[in-house]
């Protein structure tokens, strides 16, 4: 890249944008130019371009080839990338399996007998690759992933997120008690093994022309497997490595009930990890189903974020999420997969069961008359899912400032979503180009053979133009 040339334009298009302004301002912009510059930077954004000269004067003034304007159709338009805030990578081949059980016997069940495989390289080499060229072709330009306790296959994962291209956030975990004999390790190692795994994705990039792509994130795994020595020292590693954290909040009852027993000095689950030095404001807790009123003061307090997964929380039967709730009380939330607690890779899926999943809360509330409903903002709205999965994202991982929305200067991950692309509910009406109701169309029926172009820092990196 010319570094005596910052500001050179790489990328034009023209055509419709849609994104989140605020959880309630969707903004579709029709007839508009998007300019991006060679470090991936969206340079400027020209609104009501109507016609050609007004496009070529505009152009002009960038020294870009008129010609290389990428024209969206009536029916295509660009989305912010999709964000993954809570996934496991090395749970991909259990996807769709396993919903027999509630989650503590489903770890043991089916869980740990499956991440212990990452001991593994030549294990690993044949899922990760597939997974993550599979979560950018759904769109997932942001994955917050969790890898397993072992330090070369997780370090594998940082690498490969990087070489497709892919944003990311890598956790190794850490579990040092209550858990199978041959899938534990002990506090020191857990730590040191840490420490390496944290040195070595920060020396993967350098930080120029902005952002890192790839980050490590710290990865206790839940309070059930950590012990407080243990979490004691990731809270430290974490101040002094200013890292983000991720770890698993209030999922199931039995997990909950399994907490008060392990800590029963301290007064809820929320406390542990407060307690252990855990909540900042970079901490991602994913669940969050079974929150006192106490523990979401000391959520909203220490400004940690909720990565709610919806799709697993119905699939091993954990509760049901009242996002309206965390919402309403200025907690931030975004959306999870939670693969394979979740079947589905698609944050497209996670969009829907959320919507779901605050319609059951909202139908539950009303027949119950409870006085905490919120009667006039009931369940979630289009454009407040459309958040959720993109700014909602952003936040949990304090990338708000870099991507997340179509704002001059933000990183372009994106997403170029032609409704045409393939015989399916979403062109039954040939001509229609009521863009308010392709965009509905695509968030409910949508799929991956509607992303053309999966765009990361300005690169394209899956699509189908790609294949
Ligand atoms: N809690 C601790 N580990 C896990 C996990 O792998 N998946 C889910 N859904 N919850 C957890
Ligand atoms: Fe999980």
């Amino acid at each position: 890249e010319n570094s005596k040339m910052p500001n050179k334009i790489s990328k034009v298009f023209y055509g419709t944008l849609i994104h989140s302004l605020s959880l309630t301002n969707l903004e579709i912009l029709q007839n508009t130019l998007l300019g991006i510059d060679s470090s991936g930077k969206i340079a400027f954004i020209e609104k009501n371009v109507l016609d050609e000269n007004t496009l070529n004067n505009i152009i002009s003034q960038w020294e870009f080839p008129q010609q290389e304007v990428i024209r969206l159709s009536k029916r295509q338009f660009l989305l912010p990338g999709f964000i993954d805030t809570h996934t496991h990578a090395p749970q991909y081949p259990n996807a769709g399996t396993g919903m027999d059980l509630p989650l503590l016997d489903w770890l043991n069940k089916y869980t740990f007998p499956l991440e212990r495989s990452y001991s593994s390289l030549s294990f690993a080499e044949k899922v990760y690759p597939m997974l993550v060229n599979n979560l950018l072709r759904s769109g997932t330009t942001t994955a917050v992933y969790f890898a397993t306790i072992h330090l070369e296959t997780s370090k594998y994962l940082a690498r490969l997120v990087k070489e497709k291209g892919q944003r990311g956030f890598i956790g190794k975990v850490n579990m040092d008690c209550n858990s199978p004999e041959d899938y534990i390790e002990t506090c020191d190692d857990s730590v040191e093994l840490t420490e390496e795994f944290i040195k070595y994705v920060l020396n993967l990039e350098k930080e120029e022309n902005g952002s890192r792509l790839v980050h490590p994130i710290i990865t206790p795994r839940f309070a059930v497997s950590c012990s407080s020595q243990l979490m004691d020292s990731l809270g430290l590693l974490a101040k002094q490595y200013n890292m983000p954290i991720q770890s698993h909040l209030s999922e199931n009852v039995a997990e909950i009930n399994f907490i008060s027993e392990l800590f029963p000095h301290l007064p809820d689950y929320t406390t542990v990890y407060d307690h252990h030095g855990l909540l900042n404001e970079k901490t991602i807790m994913a669940h969050g189903v079974h929150l006192s009123l106490k523990e979401r003061k000391l959520i909203k307090e220490r400004n940690i974020g909720i990565s709610h997964c919806p799709i697993s929380n119905f699939a091993i039967c954990s509760g049901v999420c009242n996002v309206r709730q965390l919402l309403d009380e200025g907690i931030k939330v975004g959306l999870g997969t939670d693969l394979s607690g979740g079947y589905s890779k698609s944050i497209l899926n996670a969009i829907r069961n959320a919507n779901i999943a605050s319609r059951v809360v909202f139908m539950s509330a009303s027949k119950a008359n409870d006085e905490s409903l919120n009667k006039s903002f009931p369940y979630l709205t289009l454009p407040e899912l459309t958040y959720l999965a993109t700014m909602g994202g952003a936040e949990l991982v304090n990338l708000d400032k870099i991507i997340g929305n179509f704002l001059i200067g933000k990183e372009f991950d994106a997403l170029l979503v032609d409704a045409d692309a393939y015989q399916s509910p979403l062109d039954v009406f040939d001509d229609l180009d009521d863009i308010e109701r392709i965009f509905e169309k695509f968030i409910f029926l949508g799929d991956e053979r509607n992303l053309k172009s999966v765009y990361v820092k300005g690169k394209k990196v899956s699509g189908t133009d790609l294949m």
